[in-house]
C-alpha cells in the first residue's frame, strides 16, 4: 500500500500536463534574455520536462571558444518562453587529469529521468582537452536533482565488443584483407556500408560524437549518436538505470554523414531531422521515419521549405519536445551557430507541422506562439 502511495505521488510529481502557456511570441534568431536578461547560454541543448516545470539543459559557450570552461547550463521555465537560469549543472573541473577539466570539448548534453531510480541522467559527447575531435566518447553523469550539481561518473566508446543487431559477421569477414582505399569512391562506399570503420571500431566500442537521448513510452531509453567517423548514425538502447548501454544496438544510414540528431514520435511513427557534416556551417536538414526505433529506418527528402531551407534557416538541429497538452505540437529546435562570437549563437524553435499523409514538415516563422495551439 505504501509502495503504490509512493509510486503515485511519484507520478504525480513527474506530471507534465501543462496549460495554460503563453502567447508571448517565440522568436527565432533573436536575443532571447533570461530572468536576469541575459541572453540564454544553453546551446546543443535538450530539454526535460518534470514536475510541471521545464528545464532547458545545453552548452555554455564562451566569448571566444567553442571549448567548455564552465560547464552544462540549466535554466527553468513554466511555459517556454521566461526561463530562469538555475545555474550550471554539470561544472567542468579544474584537476587537469580530469577527463572533463576546463577546455575539453563538451557537446549536446541531454538530461532524462530515470523513474525507476528517480534519478536524473545526463550523456552527453566528451572530447578530451588539446585531442581535437579524435576522442569521439559518450559520457554520463548523474544526479538527485533535476537541476543539479550533477556527478561525472565516466566516459567511453559505445558497446566494445558487442556486434549490432543488423551488422553480419559475413559483411565483416568480406571486409578482411581489403587495400587502402580512397574516400568516396564506389568501392570505399561500399566498404563503408559493410562496416569498415565499425570494424575499426569493434573491439575498442563505437565512436560516439554529436547525440540525443530518447525515451520511449514503456520507459526504454535510447542514445542517439554520429559514429565511424560521422559517416554513421547509431542507435543503442541504455540499461534500465540509463547509466549505461544495454548492449542492443543498430547502426542507421551508413555512409549518409549525418549529426545533430533530434527525434519524436507521432501515432506510432518515430520521426527523426538530422544535418549534414559542415562543420559550425549549416547545411540541408534530413528526416527519416521508422516504425520501430530499431529500425529500419527510410530517408525522406529535406523537411525545411521555402527560403534558407537548403541551410536549415541557418541552424542546426538539436532537440525535438513535443508540448505536454498541446496535441501535435512538437518543436523543431535548432542551433544557430556562431563559430567567431559562440556565446551570441542564437536559437530557433519553430512548430512542426505535418502535410495531409502525416508526413512532417518545417517553416520559418517570424514569430508564432504556443497557446494558438490545441
Ligand atoms: C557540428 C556539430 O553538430 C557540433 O555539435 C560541433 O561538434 C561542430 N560540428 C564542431 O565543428
Amino acid at each position: 500500500m505504501k509502495k503504490a502511495l509512493y509510486l503515485i505521488a511519484g507520478l504525480l510529481a513527474m506530471a507534465c500536463a501543462r496549460s495554460p502557456y503563453t502567447d508571448q511570441p517565440i522568436r527565432s534568431g533573436e536575443i532571447w534574455p533570461d530572468d536576469r536578461g541575459e541572453h540564454i547560454n544553453a546551446h546543443g541543448g535538450g530539454i526535460l520536462c518534470y514536475d510541471n516545470t521545464f528545464y532547458w539543459f545545453g552548452e555554455h559557450k564562451g566569448e571566444r571558444s567553442s571549448s567548455a570552461f564552465v560547464g552544462v547550463t540549466c535554466y527553468s521555465s513554466k511555459d517556454l518562453v521566461n526561463w530562469k537560469y538555475e545555474g550550471v549543472a554539470l561544472s567542468v573541473e579544474d584537476d587537469p587529469e580530469s577527463e572533463i577539466t576546463r577546455g575539453c570539448v563538451l557537446e549536446r548534453p541531454k538530461v532524462i529521468y530515470n523513474k525507476k531510480t528517480g534519478k536524473f541522467v545526463m550523456w552527453f559527447h566528451l572530447e578530451l582537452k588539446g585531442r581535437g575531435y579524435s576522442a569521439a566518447r559518450a559520457a554520463v553523469a548523474v544526479s538527485d536533482n533535476v537541476t543539479g550539481p550533477y556527478k561525472y561518473l565516466g566516459s567511453g566508446r559505445v558497446n566494445p565488443g558487442i556486434l549490432a543487431q543488423n551488422v553480419s559477421e559475413e559483411d565483416l569477414a568480406s571486409l578482411e584483407g581489403l587495400p587502402e582505399l580512397e574516400s568516396w569512391t564506389p568501392e570505399w562506399l561500399d566498404a563503408v556500408k559493410k562496416g569498415l570503420y565499425y570494424k575499426r571500431d569493434f573491439e575498442g566500442g563505437q565512436m560516439s560524437r554529436d547525440m540525443t537521448l530518447y525515451v520511449d513510452d514503456d520507459g526504454k531509453a535510447y542514445h542517439i549518436y554520429a559514429s565511424e567517423e560521422n559517416l554513421t548514425l547509431n542507435i543503442a538502447e541504455l540499461s534500465d538505470d540509463y547509466l549505461s548501454h544495454s548492449g542492443k544496438y543498430v547502426r542507421v544510414a551508413p555512409t549518409g554523414h549525418n549529426e545533430a540528431p533530434s527525434i519524436f514520435k507521432r501515432n506510432g511513427t518515430y520521426w527523426m531531422i538530422t544535418s549534414g557534416c559542415t562543420g559550425w556551417a549549416p547545411n540541408a536538414a534530413r528526416m527519416f521515419s521508422a516504425s520501430d526505433i530499431m529500425g529500419p529506418w527510410t530517408q525522406y527528402p529535406n523537411p525545411c521549405r521555402g527560403e534558407k531551407s537548403e541551410i536549415t534557416y541557418g541552424g542546426q538541429s538539436t532537440y525535438i519536445l513535443p508540448v505536454p497538452g498541446k496535441k501535435d505540437l512538437y518543436i523543431f529546435m535548432a542551433d544557430i551557430w556562431r563559430p567567431a562570437h559562440p556565446i551570441d549563437a542564437r536559437y530557433i524553435w519553430l512548430p512542426i507541422q505535418f502535410g495531409e499523409d502525416g508526413v512532417p514538415f518545417l517553416e520559418w516563422m517570424d514569430e508564432w506562439n504556443i497557446e494558438a495551439y490545441k
